[in-house]
């Protein structure tokens, strides 16, 4: 299978990139090619002859997007307007698009888990531009483009080079530095191993779902504070809000999203759920993976 992975310097992109080595794999990241250049990008496409287009490639900056006018045009440019030409560049090829969306796209208002069919309704500037993505794919299919997009939420996972820390890790060094931390309460999604979800795809094309939008996520959910939590927990190196010996004490305190102001709204709910494939493993059981083969 020729496989062109775009944005395989990512966090998702590394995973991907580690999932689908055994294929023919063409990896590249902005440096081989900006998909904001549309000329250039049809030519990359037609020069490669990919069976599969993987497109890891995102401007996620969520706050930087929101209180920035010249980063929320970049952010449309990025996620929405060169989706666009990747999927003209798949149709071209008769290559298969697959494409990663998020649960940003919901406004969090649901007090039950999204479906895939549920109306998305962004709340954020970045949001919008994902949306405007997945519009751009379903435009196309209109016109016979094969696509798979995958939407999945709070990501974490290795990552090497230009790859951007992830929570677990931010909170990993901040329990080693501090001794009080608080984290949101208020937000609850499903935290979401790469490694699991690039299986996840490749799985997707050993079985050939039919064509169209998928949520992806490891299975559970919680907020950021619990997510916190289970983390020191996990990490066997601290004891939370009692002292314990041989263990750093550390006070962990609940805060709402109110009292954490950040220029970007976030819904407050934005558990995905898969109404066409298995769910994914529970995230408890991949993170404990996570942190045993990373940080013990
Ligand atoms: N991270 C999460 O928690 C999360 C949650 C839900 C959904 N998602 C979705 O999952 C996907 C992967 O996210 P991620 O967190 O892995 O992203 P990431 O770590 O920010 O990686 C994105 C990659 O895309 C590259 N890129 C950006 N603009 C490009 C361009 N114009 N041309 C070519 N490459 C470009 C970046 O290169 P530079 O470093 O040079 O910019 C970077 O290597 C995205 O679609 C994202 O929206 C992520």
């Amino acid at each position: 299978m020729r496989v062109l992975l775009i944005g395989a310097k990512g966090l998702l992109g590394q995973a991907l990139a580690a999932t689908f080595s055994t294929e023919d794999l063409v990896a590249v990241d902005r440096d081989v090619i900006d998909i904001t250049d549309k000329v250039a990008l049809q030519k990359f496409c037609h020069e490669v002859r990919p069976e599969i287009v993987v497109n890891a490639a995102a401007y996620n900056a969520v706050d930087e997007i929101e209180k920035n006018d010249e980063a929320a045009k970049q952010a449309f440019v990025i996620n929405a307007e060169a989706v666009g030409y990747l999927a003209k560049a798949s149709i071209e090829n008769k290559a298969l698009l697959i494409h990663f969306s998020t649960d940003y796209v919901f406004d969090g208002a649901k007090d039950s888990p999204y479906i895939e069919a549920d109306h998305p309704k962004p709340i954020s500037v970045y949001g919008r531009s994902k949306l405007g993505g997945e519009e751009a794919i379903l435009r196309l299919a209109e016109h016979g483009l094969k696509y798979y997009i995958i939407r999945t939420s709070r990501l974490f996972g290795k990552s090497s080079g230009a790859g951007k820390k992830t929570f677990v890790d931010i909170v990993l060094e901040a329990a080693a530095q501090k001794s009080e931390l608080q984290f949101i309460d208020d937000e609850i999604a499903s935290p979401t191993f790469v490694s699991d979800l690039a299986m996840a795809v490749k799985e997707m094309l050993m079985s050939r779902p039919a064509f169209g939008v998928y949520h992806r996520t490891n299975d559970g959910y919680c907020s950021w504070y619990e997510l916190a939590k289970t983390v020191l927990n996990e990490s066997g190196a601290y004891s939370i809000n009692h002292a314990t010996p041989d263990r750093k004490y550390i006070n962990l305190r609940p805060i709402a999203s109110k009292d954490l102001p950040r220029p970007a709204r976030r819904p407050a709910y934005s558990v995905l759920q898969s109404t066409k494939l298995a769910p994914l493993r529970h995230w408890r059981e991949a993170l404990r993976e996570y942190i045993i083969s990373n940080h013990l």
